[in-house]
């Protein structure tokens, strides 16, 4: 066949594949659905929210589940349920990474020239309790941000602001400082993996909102593969319904292996280079058990000329990755004991290029 010939049968499959789709945006990770599926992860976070709304008292939370698990949907909803009677104000750890960016971002100030302190009279200047004070993705606070300021001025703050932590890493509590531990004292909500099921409702609503027809069968196959294949990452499962559509002769499965690699980029390229290397290890390493994992982590650390991570750091970032959707930690019995074993879930291929990409020679 000629270049020009695929390209034009290609254009055409694709116009036709575009005619399925009534609405684009409904396939945007940021569109916000009108009546989200209800789970019962989001009543603690609507109580919450509630009391602190009648009683002025904060109390504190932190919302924890792996990615796609629909935390920032969730606190988005319920923004736009509660915005005429309560004030939200919110930053994203990812776009803002130190506590001086966020405080700079919530005042609508450039993240130069201020002060810190400056930055936070500002701030209590400009919202006044009851507010509500989401910080997502805040695993993602940068490791330079020792003392996690934010979250001390925060929750020391006699303004009686509330709080409430998105996190993907579940290990996020057990590494702050005690100083800060014990004035947030977050509730802890952890919302679970979603079930096929779940999935397969979620897709059916997105379905009926952005495609002319609704085929339940392939809903069903990306429901079934979502649950086995990943977390449950629903991101994964939205993309593949919108390849599905786009070109519905290519089988779900291939859609889906799109999909997955498609935001595995994206995790990828978050992830710092040591933990980029543990994940490396794990996916070259035959042998899946953490001891053995931590010795081709370290030996892949000195070829990089990284300096490795102690083994309890290694095996607290494990469930990071995990949360990520990176890894699975399979629990397992060996004589009567059980050990962890790690099951990598991104192909070998793609880590070496992220590597390769930041010049991490191994
Ligand atoms: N209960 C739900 N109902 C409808 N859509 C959902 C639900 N949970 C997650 N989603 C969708 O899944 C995707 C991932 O959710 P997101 O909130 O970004 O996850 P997280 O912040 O936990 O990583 C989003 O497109 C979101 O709209
Ligand atoms: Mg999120």
């Amino acid at each position: 066949m000629k270049i020009r010939d695929y390209l034009e049968k290609k254009d055409k499959k694709l116009k036709k594949g575009q005619k399925r789709i009534k609405n684009f945006k409904v396939f945007d990770f940021n569109y916000l659905p009108d009546r989200p599926l209800m789970r019962d992860e989001v009543k603690p976070l609507v109580d919450g929210l509630l009391r602190y709304k009648s009683s002025g008292i904060a109390n504190h939370l932190l919302v924890f589940g792996s990615r796609g698990s629909g935390k920032t949907m969730m606190v988005r909803h319920l923004k736009r349920l509660l915005s005429a009677k309560l004030q939200f104000v919110y930053a994203n750890c990812r776009r803002h990474n130190t506590s001086y960016k966020m405080l700079a971002h919530m005042t609508g100030n450039k993240p130069r020239g201020n002060s810190q302190e400056e930055l936070w009279e500002e701030f209590t200047n400009r919202y006044s309790a009851p507010a509500v004070v989401i910080l997502d993705e805040i695993d993602l606070l940068s490791g330079k941000d020792r003392h996690k300021d934010i979250l001390y001025l925060l929750s020391r703050s006699s303004a009686g602001y509330m709080t409430v932590l998105l996190s993907n890493n579940p290990k996020f509590l057990s590494r702050l400082d005690e100083s800060i531990k014990s004035t947030l004292q977050p509730e802890i909500i952890h919302f679970r993996h979603y079930t096929a099921h779940q999935i397969r409702k979620i897709l059916e609503d997105r379905a009926e909102a952005g495609l002319k027809k609704t085929d339940k069968t392939v809903i069903g196959k990306i429901a079934a593969l979502t649950t086995k294949k990943t977390n449950s990452d629903v991101r994964v499962a939205i993309k593949t319904l919108y390849y599905s559509a786009l070109e519905p002769e290519v089988e779900v499965e291939k859609h889906f292996e799109r999909a997955r690699r498609d935001i595995y980029v994206d995790v990828l390229s978050d992830l710092n280079d040591k933990n980029l290397l543990i994940l490396r290890a794990a996916a070259e390493g035959k042998s899946r058990r953490a001891k053995k994992l931590y010795s081709s982590y370290r030996r892949l650390s000195s070829r990089a000329g990284e300096e490795p991570f102690s083994y309890a750091y290694f095996y607290s970032n494990l469930s990071y990755l995990q949360s990520l959707g990176l890894i699975l930690l399979v629990s397992t019995k060996i004589k009567r004991t059980y050990t962890n074993r790690i099951q990598t879930l991104v192909d070998l291929e793609l880590i070496q290029a992220v590597c390769k990409r930041r010049a991490l020679d191994v």
